[in-house]
């Protein structure tokens, strides 16, 4: 027996080293967890592995997208080694800049050339490309298309409409029995979401970006005020309260179990949503958000992620080929069809077998040109520091602590001396 075990492991040693390159290393990537992120990437990490011979691990990085801006932030900053690729949300590129390889030594111009040459740009930093589009992100409005036809309902076009067709089929759904039936839900929790879904309900009302491309702070000014404010007048009515300590997997729960009309959510939820043993499947539609009054527009916030490949990492080159191989025209249809990840290729948004799966992506090209973008560019290094400010005064607004009138005021104030302080 004992004989027996050293043999199989000597020949397995032999079958090792006859399988794996001469350098075969192993990588650690942090990937997404929201969603079917994590179950994506390793799919196609292993994939690369077996085909490379190299290894991959996976790391868990905290769901938030702004917790994981610090905790990568402290590593990186530490030279720390340990995690050779990194997810990274569109805003942080010019954040996190310094800590990653210039990817346009290893990838060729044909890899980088096919993505959205706006998504390039964003991760262009002093002319080195810091990250590889991976997938974007558009906020969309999800609603249940039985429900409006049950009612005879049409989709919403603006918020007010949205709003009135939520409460409506509430009260009628409640009336009839469903006694858990809430109309909107949204990210609403204090975190980057929430500044998300606030951009979105000020920019339709016309109510401006919280700073504008020139670096003015506007926040505090009629539209935005009477956008939170009917924001806040939500809470209790028509979205639960719970919905104050929802992200994105909260919201899209709640609306998968059929109990909610109206969901905000990324393009990932509508994959989960029309999964095979999903309660709403098929009862759904997506839709760009809603435009605010008479003078507001439809708006969208931009979101997406891209992958770097860090400085401190001891295999830069494997590592960038990592990143060429998830960001690849295979992987990212695979995606597109299965996960809903909405491609930075753009060539994919023609494709007949995506469009079939996620009919929605056809109207995400035009939507994306339209979507609002985050005031990052001009705050630079401040953005984390005006982004937390903002969530923190419109969650205080939503819970009822201070109107919307004091807390923008309030918060108008403290991003001047952030912008005192930084210089912007
Ligand atoms: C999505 C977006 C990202 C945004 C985050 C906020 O993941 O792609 O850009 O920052 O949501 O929760």
């Amino acid at each position: 027996m004992m004989m027996h075990a050293t043999l199989s492991a000597l020949f397995l040693g032999a079958l090792l080293t006859v399988s794996l390159p001469a350098s075969a290393v192993n990588l650690t990537i942090s990937c997404g967890t929201v969603g079917q992120e994590r179950d994506f990437c390793e799919q196609a990490t292993s994939a690369w592995a077996k085909e490379t011979g190299h290894q991959v691990t996976l790391a868990t990085p905290p769901k938030r997208s702004n917790e994981r801006f610090f905790q990568y932030l402290i590593d990186l900053g530490q030279g720390d080694s340990r995690i050779d690729v990194y997810q990274i949300d569109i805003i942080w590129t010019g954040l996190m800049a310094k800590h990653f390889v210039d990817l346009k030594q290893y990838l060729s111009q044909a890899d980088i050339e096919q993505n959205f040459p706006a998504i390039v740009a964003n991760n262009t930093v002093d002319g080195h490309l810091v990250g590889m589009p991976w997938f974007t992100d558009v906020g969309l409005m999800y609603y249940r298309k039985d429900l409006l036809e049950k009612y005879g309902l049409s989709a919403p076009k603006d918020w007010s409409e949205l709003i009135d067709t939520a409460l409506y089929i509430q009260t009628q759904e409640r009336k009839a029995g469903r006694a858990e039936m809430w109309g909107y839900v949204f990210q609403g929790a204090a975190y980057e979401g929430l500044s998300c879904n606030a951009l979105e309900w000020i920019a339709a009302y016309d109510g401006g970006t919280v700073v504008d491309m020139e670096g003015a702070i506007t926040i505090d000014n009629p539209q935005a005020i009477l956008a939170i404010a009917r924001a806040a007048s939500w809470i209790d009515t028509v979205a639960p309260p719970q919905v104050l300590s929802f992200n994105e997997e909260d919201a899209y729960q709640m609306f998968q179990s059929g109990n909610a009309v109206f969901m905000r959510n990324w393009p990932f939820a509508w994959a989960l949503l029309n999964a095979k043993d999903s309660p709403v499947a098929t009862k759904i539609g997506a839709l760009t958000l809603p435009q605010g009054g008479a003078k507001g527009f439809p708006a969208s916030v931009l979101g997406g992620w891209q992958l770097a490949v860090s400085k401190y990492s001891k295999h830069p080159e494997v590592a960038a080929d990592l990143v060429r191989y998830l960001t690849s025209e295979t992987v990212q249809k695979q995606r597109a069809i299965g996960g809903a990840y909405p491609p930075t290729i753009m060539r994919l948004y023609d494709d007949p077998e995506i469009l079939a799966a996620t009919p929605f992506l056809a109207k995400m090209r035009p939507a994306m040109q339209d979507a609002v973008a985050r005031p990052v560019p001009q705050t630079g290094t401040d953005y984390m520091a005006v982004t937390t400010h903002f969530w923190e005064a419109v969650h205080k607004v939503l819970q009822g602590q201070g109107t919307a009138t004091s807390n923008l005021q309030i918060l108008e104030n403290r991003l001047r001396h952030v912008k005192f302080r930084g210089g912007w």
